[in-house]
């Protein structure tokens, strides 16, 4: 007989690692492929409301309870005008988008995607284009969203049916200025100079702002590391945030080691994190500039689809990857790698939010659905809110291609002291064996367990589609909780939420 695989775990209220930034729940929709038209956005959809609003999207948006959704790009944004996005539609330019090769039609510009993201309870992040434009197109949108009135870009504005201000708190400095891809690519000490005046002159008008300055692309650019350290030593005290963006796949169709790769991330994190603090201490400052992991998910299974896509078109189906359960799993282990950092990532983007490697997809004219990746993305959003605690966790090990000593669990504890309710997420890597994790609770005296959901499938690589959702969350029945010790089962392969909750009296 095969014996049960075993893990120990010790999860107190007093092992807090920070207060969770709610905003690591964020998303992201660029104008690209059918993110914004045919995905939020879709006047003829017979769902759609008198502002061309897609409600059944808005709907499965709703679900996920997204904080924050940056726009209108990404790559997008660096040859782009804001102004042609905004006034009486008929009078909108269409352009080339050069980014992805597209024809922009500008329907939807900041106003329209500020109302938006009212009805999906979000904040706007928004990016500046920093690639062919600069200060002065960055100062005159902010002085159109911001600004209450009695100048030109505000009263501008007012004149659009806005009296009141967007009042967008959060703003990105430019998108991967690193990269080659990029219209209007700078080098590090150029894009540093830029963004750091680009900083003063957007602080001048809006002292309350919060900006993100560019890190690198990824971490396999060439310049990765000394980008960093470059631009924060131009950018350090007017900034707070620098951003970080990854991606993964498993072009090797290797899961074991597919399902690893969070660990590359948390290095990514640990880097980023000692580049900040190294600037700090160069600069004598006192501030903490925090991690904006503003770009996050998988990207793969389109690659080879969007290579045949005509130049051209209008909202074209790029980037559509059509996730499977095993990419649900790394999407539940990423999760838990931002919980298990949060005291210093305090936004996060998951990129994207609709159609474009997206939880949410769309039919033209048709249903909305939800992909694999929602489940873990919705789970985390909804119910880890509070403080990340540290799970002291022993468990055994494997090594796989690229990594050694992976543990077979991944796991984050988020405790909500207002709710009286304790949350653990947890994701099994074993291809074959289910675990029994014997979890120390006791510091949560008075405590029941309330559920134990999962996501499991035997096929790693099950789908879901319009028509049948494969991999869907159900109930589990196999774990207790008596005397402080949560007797846990996690299937092979699987994500779990754990919820705990304090006995009423
Ligand atoms: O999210 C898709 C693209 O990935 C973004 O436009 C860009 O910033 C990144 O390279």
């Amino acid at each position: 007989m095969v014996e049960q695989l075993k893990a120990k775990m010790v999860v107190d209220k007093s092992y807090q690692i920070a207060e969770i930034d709610e905003r690591i729940y964020g998303s992201f929709l660029e104008h690209l492929g059918r993110a914004v038209y045919g995905g939020i956005y879709e006047p003829e959809h017979p769902e759609s409301d008198e502002q061309g609003f897609r409600t059944d999207v808005i709907e499965l948006v709703n679900e996920l309870q997204v904080p924050i959704v940056r726009y209108p790009g990404g790559n997008m944004v660096s040859a782009y005008n804001w102004e042609d996005g905004i006034g009486p539609k008929k009078d909108r330019p269409r352009r080339l988008e050069l980014a992805w090769r597209t024809i922009e039609t500008n329907e939807v510009g900041v106003n329209e995607f500020a109302d938006w993201t009212r009805r999906v309870g979000a904040e706007v992040m928004m990016a500046v284009n920093l690639g062919t434009r600069g200060i002065d197109a960055a100062r005159n949108l902010l002085e159109y969203t911001n600004h209450s009135g009695g100048t030109y870009w505000s009263e501008l504005r007012k004149s659009h049916g806005y009296d009141i201000p967007h009042n967008i708190k959060t703003w990105c400095l430019g998108n991967e200025m690193d990269g080659s891809w990029q219209v209007g690519q700078k080098t590090a000490h150029e894009y540093g100079r830029l963004a750091s005046e680009t900083a003063k002159a957007m602080r001048l008008v809006d002292p309350t702002i919060e900006l993100v300055a560019c890190g690198s692309s990824s971490t396999q650019m060439p310049t990765f590391a000394e980008w960093e350290a470059t631009i924060l030593d131009h950018t350090y005290e007017q900034v707070d945030f620098v951003s970080l963006h990854q991606y993964y796949g498993n072009h090797e169709n290797d899961p074991a080691n597919y399902l690893a790769k969070n660990m590359d991330m948390d290095h990514f994190i640990k880097t980023v994190t000692s580049i900040c603090d190294y600037i700090k201490a160069k600069h004598r400052s006192k501030k903490t500039v925090n991690l904006s992991f503003d770009e996050w998910n998988v990207w793969y299974h389109s690659n080879d689809a969007d290579k045949k896509i005509e130049p051209w078109t209008i909202a074209p189906p790029q980037l559509e990857d059509h996730y499977n359960f095993e990419d649900a799993l790394l999407v539940g282990s990423m999760l838990i790698t931002f919980l298990q950092n949060a005291d210093r990532v305090k936004m996060a983007c998951m990129a994207q939010l609709v159609n474009v490697i997206a939880p949410i997809m769309t039919e033209n004219n048709g249903r909305a659905w939800k992909q694999t990746i929602f489940y873990p993305y919705m789970h985390a959003s909804v119910y880890g809110r509070g403080i990340s605690l540290k799970p002291i966790i022993s468990v055994p090990k494997y090594d796989s291609r690229e990594f050694t000593d992976v543990p077979y669990i991944d796991s984050a504890a988020v405790y909500n002291e207002e709710n009286e309710e304790v949350t653990l997420f947890m994701v099994n890597k074993h291809l074959e064996e289910a675990i029994q994790v014997t979890t120390d609770v006791r510091s949560f005296e008075g405590y029941l367990l309330d559920e134990h959901l999962v996501l499991e499938n035997d096929d790693l690589k099950a789908v879901n589609t319009p028509q049948h959702e494969a991999v869907r969350p159900h109930h589990l029945d196999a774990s207790t909780l008596d005397s402080g010790v949560l007797d846990i089962r996690l299937p092979k392969t699987s994500w779990n939420v754990i919820r705990l909750k304090k006995a009423s009296s």
